[in-house]
């Protein structure tokens, strides 16, 4: 089966992922051998002024400079565009690196580590009304999760999409992250694992061992949703069916209302 990775720091120049070309181009035949047809750059945007058209624009032409190099290096991957944006309350996707591969649905958001933002389910909410699905980076990484699993089932009920990393499912963040993203897995919470690749060595570009990983725990099928057909769905921008959520901890809601109210984080149960 092949790998489709949606998540990854292989653009040169720009943030804390490769450092020059000669890398990008190396975590590029890493991902070839690794069975990997297909990536996603999403360099770090942090901030507004990122998203600025010149700054946009430049990172636009680095990635641009990347395909043309991987051509040249005869590298067999398909190269797409996109973005991971930091969570602010004024976040827009009004640049066409803001989705990914610009199929204007899809967008990698991360929340800062140590906490979940507390604007981030009405920020959701805007976006889910407008058609647009947050893809949300690492949950299992976030402290917020971390302390209160369950807060994961109300993200994905109402719309948002979970994207865990490679190396957590193998235990390379350390086994507390690890436990939270095999937690996630069985709550089907889980819709597409990615490399979050940064470099050659303890972060790279390589899917296939979670995969392996993932195929033995929870079958074959699951397995090629999570690496291949979802990301494959993702990048296109069409809807994906993704089956029933699994509360981690809590019962179901009762009924809509309270629902809607938890979103906007007024429990009322
Ligand atoms: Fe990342």
């Amino acid at each position: 089966m092949p790998l489709i990775d949606t998540h990854s720091h292989v653009i040169a120049y720009w943030d804390d992922g490769s450092p020059n070309w000669e890398i990008s181009l190396d975590m590029l035949r890493d991902a070839e051998s690794d069975g990997i047809e297909q990536i996603v750059c999403t360099p770090h945007i942090l901030s507004r002024q990122e998203m600025e058209q010149d700054k946009a624009d430049e990172v636009w032409g680095l990635y641009e400079d990347l395909v043309q190099r991987a051509a040249k290096a005869g590298i067999a991957v398909n190269i797409f565009m996109g973005a991971e944006l930091y969570a602010a309350p004024d976040l827009k996707l009004d640049h066409k690196i803001a989705t990914l591969a610009q199929n204007g649905k899809y967008f990698l958001v991360e929340f800062p580590m140590a906490s979940i933002p507390v604007f981030a389910p009405q920020l959701f909410f805007n976006f889910v009304i407008d058609g647009k699905t947050p893809i949300l980076a690492h949950p299992e990484r976030n402290s917020g999760f971390l302390e209160d699993p369950h807060k994961a089932y109300d993200y994905v009920e109402r719309g948002a999409f979970f994207q865990v990393t490679a190396g957590s499912l193998l235990g390379r963040f350390g086994a507390t992250v690890q436990n939270l993203a095999i937690q996630l897995m069985d709550a089907n919470l889980v819709h597409l694992v990615a490399s979050d690749a940064h470099n050659l060595t303890s972060r790279p570009l390589k899917l296939a061992e979670a995969y392996k990983f993932v195929e033995e725990k929870w079958g074959k099928p699951r397995a090629d949703k999570l690496f291949y057909e979802n990301p494959l769905q993702v990048i296109a921008g069409e809807t994906i069916s993704i089956g029933e959520p699994k509360e981690i901890d809590l019962q179901p809601a009762q009924n809509w209302q309270n629902k809607v109210k938890s979103f906007f984080g007024m429990k009322t149960r």
